[in-house]
């Protein structure tokens, strides 16, 4: 079967990344390039493609069958309307948009062109996520009472030459925690409300560098998400997971969950129980899953992108889903702001 040409718009940090991960995937080829800044086209001539300033000046020439937009959050809809119109799926990175009005516009366009969307969540292609989200399922935690997800990283001065990245939407919010946001909603269902505290008072710049937030989850449950781009620390996703060899692995966990059978970590999967009587003065055991962390996430996500394209299934990650964390990454905001708990 032909392999399904994308092309890539923007050609940063990610864009970057979606090259090297369409290089490595079988079912796919690199069929263009588009960014603004010409220094881009040193890309488009390693990996022998045509390169384009605009998305209209590619899809006058010679259309892709895919296309993954990697752009600032500004220009989303913008760079995603297009390709919709023209009938071509498209990968879109997350969050879906810088704002709520604009990410309907973008599902809209997606429903009216009968085109579809994918969200770039790319740790639900990870199989250490789907094996959490079987085991919560399957009951053997219980009810799902709490949850404790931690982000923090220490981001090195020259990640912020881009200027968008101090501004508004450029913080840890936007790029890391609204993956967490969606992956513990994917694990733990509808959330109903946010309370939020954000601060920069360490790099004072005008977006935050660290934030706390509650989510109150439609099951009960309770969820305290815990974000610093400004701390040196092993517990974030991108320390524990091993997905990407860009971030020097720990073995340290950074979501606890608990139930009223059995709490696990993640994402080295140790569950923690007692055997026969549940009690803190009975000796508490755990197991190991022995789940390896899928090393090319971005690559089973490129696959997932091409079955889309053949018709062989529908986007795991939709439009809606992409909504709803950015509905809970703005209520953040307004919590922060206003001290109130926000609803969902
Ligand atoms: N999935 C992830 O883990 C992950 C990680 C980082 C960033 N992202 C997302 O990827 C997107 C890009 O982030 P980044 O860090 O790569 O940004 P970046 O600033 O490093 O790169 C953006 C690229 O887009 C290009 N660009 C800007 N305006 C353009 C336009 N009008 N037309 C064509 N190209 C244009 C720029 O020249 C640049 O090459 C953002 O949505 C961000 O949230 C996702």
């Amino acid at each position: 079967m032909n392999k399904v040409k994308i092309s890539v718009v923007g050609i940063g940090l990610m864009g970057n990344q979606h090259l090297n991960a369409i290089e490595r995937s079988h079912k796919a080829i690199l069929h263009s390039i588009v960014d603004i800044n010409k220094d881009s086209r040193l890309h488009a001539k390693k990996y022998k493609v045509p390169f384009y300033k605009t998305s209209g000046e590619l899809l006058k020439n010679n259309k892709p069958d895919a296309v993954i937009i990697a752009t600032p959050n500004q220009f989303h809809e913008k760079h995603t309307s297009s390709f919709l119109k023209a009938k071509i799926p498209v990968l879109l990175e997350k969050p879906i948009s810088d704002n709520i009005l604009s990410a309907k516009k973008i599902i809209n366009n997606s429903k009216k062109n009968k085109t579809h969307l994918l969200i770039g969540y790319h740790r639900r292609h990870n199989s250490i996520v789907t094996s959490l989200k079987k085991k919560i399922e399957s009951g053997q935690l219980g009810k799902i009472v709490s949850a404790n997800v931690m982000c923090w990283v220490y981001k090195h001065k020259d990640y912020f030459k881009e200027k968008w990245r101090i501004k508004k939407g450029g913080g840890p919010l936007g790029i890391n925690l609204v993956h967490d946001i969606d992956l513990i909603c994917y694990l733990l269902g509808t959330v109903n409300s946010v309370q939020a505290l954000t601060s920069n008072s360490i790099r004072k710049y005008k977006v935050e560098d660290t934030a706390i937030v509650n989510l109150v989850f439609k099951s009960g449950a309770l969820c305290t998400l815990n974000v610093s781009d400004t701390i040196v620390a092993p517990w974030s996703y991108e320390l524990t997971s091993g997905e990407n060899s860009a971030y020097p692995a720990t073995n340290q966990s950074c979501y606890y969950i608990g139930g009223t059978k059995g709490s696990v970590q993640f994402p080295n999967l140790k569950h923690w129980y007692n055997k026969k009587e549940r009690s803190w003065w009975k000796k508490i055991f755990h197991k190991d899953e022995g789940t390896k962390s899928s090393k090319y996430t971005l690559v089973n996500q490129i696959d997932h992108l091409c079955d889309i394209v053949r018709k062989k299934t529908k986007p795991k990650i939709n439009g809606n889903d992409g909504l709803i964390s950015l509905k809970i990454l703005d209520a953040i905001l307004r919590s922060s702001k206003s001290g109130k708990k926000i609803k969902i």
